[in-house]
């Protein structure tokens, strides 16, 4: 038996997460692998109902199942709270709490006609972003806001840095063989440092090619050359605003999934889009990034790639089968709803395991 916590959170994130569950019961239904979820709270919600924005128990919760779903957190309705009781520092604490120290963001291209590019770009655009998750400037103290003055520190252990590099080269071996690590080493001491180490970790593995590239230049190449890119090696603020550029470039950000990851199988699942306030309680999300999270969920926590591969699979069905969401539908096309295009893709997978 597995257990999943699931954290529905603000916005979107409980419709969108409903149908990932929806998909993950399906899975358990056919490979009779028994999972047990238990619903948390977290992000605003927590906060309106519990006064922080998630809870110790709830953070022992996480500890104690093995793996966690999450949906989004935030919103407008507590933007103006001090940095430390905003929604979006519950997901920071559990990230920390967790030890996830790294995050997975696949970025490939699903549908050609919505991606902002010239369709000759588009080709071989299939690229994942490591992003480091626990320190830089995201953690780093000192920091404050003061009368005049406001400050947060960027900074990297020499193990911090060495840890994400060797899980970059390990995930490179089992694709092009190619990491563009990240940085602004023309600038920063923390960047510099970043750069000398992961050169360090580089002769470890000799079969892998490494480059380094500023991050102003790599948001460049993502634009106007995206195919050159495998995996993409990135501190956490550089890989937090590149894995949005990612989802720019394939065309919505409701495509991209993640998993974030630590010393163990254990790990948290969530979309890399935000809560979508303007558009929340509709039923007319975009579900695939969730889906898709559900599906890492199966291949890193619970070893279960086979399974991972039919839920991915189902999805490109849908997709070929012209079920769109309205953030991703053409002209004169009907939307379908979030629960409509789960239901597809659980549709799918059942079709494939008769
Ligand atoms: C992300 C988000 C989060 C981050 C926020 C919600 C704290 O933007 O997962 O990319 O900055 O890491
Ligand atoms: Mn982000």
């Amino acid at each position: 038996m597995k257990r999943i916590l699931v954290l529905p959170g603000d916005g979107i994130g409980p419709e969108v997460a409903n149908e990932a569950i929806k998909v993950l019961e399906c899975i358990s239904e056919i490979t009779k692998e028994k999972f047990e979820f238990e619903y948390e709270l977290i992000g605003g919600i927590s906060i309106d109902q519990r006064g922080v924005p998630i809870t110790d128990e709830v953070i022992e919760k996480a500890k104690k199942s093995d793996a966690v779903f999450l949906g989004a957190v935030g919103g407008p309705n507590w933007d103006n709270l001090p940095m430390d009781k905003k929604p979006e520092s519950g997901l920071l604490k559990l990230r920390k709490s967790l030890n996830l120290w790294a995050n997975i963001r696949p970025i490939k291209i699903l549908m050609k006609k919505i991606s902002p590019l010239r369709p000759a770009l588009l080709k071989k655009i299939d690229f994942v972003v490591i992003r480091e998750l626990t320190s830089d400037i995201y953690f780093g103290t000192p920091r404050a806001i003061e009368e005049n003055r406001a400050y947060n520190t960027a900074s990297y252990t020499r193990e911090e840095v060495e840890r994400i590099a060797r899980l970059a080269f390990e995930l490179a071996r089992k694709r092009k063989k190619k990491v563009t690590s990240i940085d602004k080493a023309n600038v920063l001491e923390v960047s510099a440092f970043w750069r000398k180490i992961v050169s360090e970790i580089s002769k470890d593995y000799p079969d892998i090619s490494l480059e380094h590239v500023y991050v102003d230049a790599a948001s460049f190449y993502l634009i106007v050359n995206p195919a050159r890119f495998d995996v993409l090696l990135c501190p956490n603020l550089f890989g937090d605003i590149l894995s949005d550029e990612g989802g720019a470039i394939i065309g919505s950000l409701g495509l991209c999934p993640s998993a974030s990851l630590g010393d163990s199988n254990f790990g948290l699942y969530e979309p890399v889009h935000g809560s979508a306030p303007d558009i929340a309680g509709k039923g007319i999300a975009n579900p695939i990034a969730s889906i898709l999270s559900a599906a890492m969920l199966l291949r890193y926590s619970f070893n279960m790639e086979k399974e991972a591969k039919a839920v991915e699979k189902a999805v490109e069905k849908t997709i070929k089968d012209g079920l769109r969401t309205q953030d991703i539908a053409e002209r004169n096309q009907r939307p379908v709803s979030t629960r409509e295009f789960g239901d597809y893709v659980v549709k799918k997978i059942k079709e494939m395991y008769l």
